[in-house]
């Protein structure tokens, strides 16, 4: 196994001088005198990273950081509060995962995060990437990196004519073939700042490329070209009623979703059924009860495999009872709801300065 190759060290020489300071990093001169990132914060952040940008986990990851300092304070959290914590950054099976995984390396490890990528995927909800994440960054384990920034350096770099998704394992090959030996942490974390501040999937900053001479869609003069994906299907359509019932006193309507599906265990506002494959009502017939409901336009969420198209309506009406597993919230608690953000489109809809924060 090599210890370093061309392009490691023009990348990480690279790194040295432009590497981003992001707050579950330690520096490269820091990683050189021996310290390593703490394998609670490098984990948090590659879960929170995954599918969202770094400017949208920053607020997110301070907040964890400062409720939940440890492994085992977030293993000892509620799960509520931690998917409230959660709320607005989608994909919330993540947070249940998180929760799960906390509990095991609580349980099961002292506390104390397994230093391989085997033992890091044996944890509930760690996959092949974030395995191999944690590996590299927190323990400097010769671990192949990839995600989507990654990708699109190494189509580039050796113009892969092949079409993503297909492609994904000899482009995982190429990265394991350039992974260094002595420090493989940091050429993960260079691979994605490359990405995401200079490889960048539109006018890349070729000029200023650590890789520019070697990169074969460069030397083409086509780096936009790349990574070639396979045409997307386009997403089904779904429709269905959001009911935002409030009363005189300023209170709203809410209910908890069912544990199991999409967004399960998240708070929302009355709505139709409609599922991934289903649509719901997008009548008041539909409402939780009898009234004089206002329409208010229509939202649209993309999830990852639908649209749904949610028709809002309003009512103002006095407190009534409700079905099992509902409750009337003052509005001015819903920033501390785990409301996922369709319904917080939803709310926003009919409720327009229902929330005090719009980045939760
Ligand atoms: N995206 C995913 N993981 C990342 C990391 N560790 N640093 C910067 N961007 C990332």
């Amino acid at each position: 196994m090599q210890i370093s190759n061309p392009y490691s060290c023009e990348l990480l020489r690279w790194y040295d001088r432009h590497h981003r300071d992001l707050p579950w990093r330690i520096s490269p001169s820091a990683a050189r005198d021996g310290h390593r990132a703490d394998p609670y914060k490098v984990w948090l952040s590659e879960v929170m990273l995954q599918q969202t940008t770094v400017q949208a986990v920053k607020p997110y990851f301070a907040k964890f950081l400062s409720l939940w300092p440890k492994v085992e304070d977030l293993a000892a959290a509620p799960t509520d509060a931690v998917m409230a914590a959660w709320a607005g950054l989608g994909y919330y099976a993540r947070a249940r995962n998180l929760k799960k995984c906390a509990e095991a390396v609580a349980r099961d490890h002292g506390g104390i995060f397994p230093d391989t990528e085997g033992g890091l995927k044996a944890l509930p909800g760690i996959g092949d990437y974030t395995a191999a994440a944690v590996a590299a960054i927190a323990f400097n384990r010769q671990a192949a990196v990839m995600d989507g920034n990654v990708e699109r350096v190494i189509s580039r770099l050796f113009a892969i004519d092949a079409p993503l998704p297909g492609s994904k394992p000899l482009m995982k090959q190429k990265v394991a073939d350039l992974t260094p030996a002595d420090r493989p942490g940091d050429f993960a974390q260079a691979m994605m700042d490359l990405g995401a501040t200079i490889c960048t999937p539109k006018r890349p900053a070729c000029a200023l490329c650590p890789f520019n001479s070697r990169c074969l869609a460069f030397n083409n003069d086509e780096p936009e070209h790349f990574p070639v994906k396979t045409p997307k299907k386009t997403k089904p359509v779904r429709v269905g009623a959001a009911f935002v019932a409030v009363t005189p006193d300023g209170e709203i309507l809410l209910r908890r979703r069912l544990e199991s599906g999409l967004l399960g265990g998240m708070t929302e506002v009355p709505t139709t059924a409609w599922t991934a494959r289903l649509d719901g009502g997008t009548t008041p017939d539909h409402a939780p009860f009898a009234g004089d409901w206002q329409a208010c336009g229509q939202i649209i969420h993309v999830f990852t495999h639908f649209e749904l198209r949610l028709s809002v309506y309003r009512l103002q009406h006095e407190r009534v009872e409700t079905e099992d597993g509902a409750w009337w919230e003052p509005v001015a608690n819903l920033d501390a709801q785990a409301l996922p953000s369709v319904m917080k489109k939803a709310i926003l809809q009919a409720i327009p300065l229902a929330f005090s924060t719009s980045a939760n």
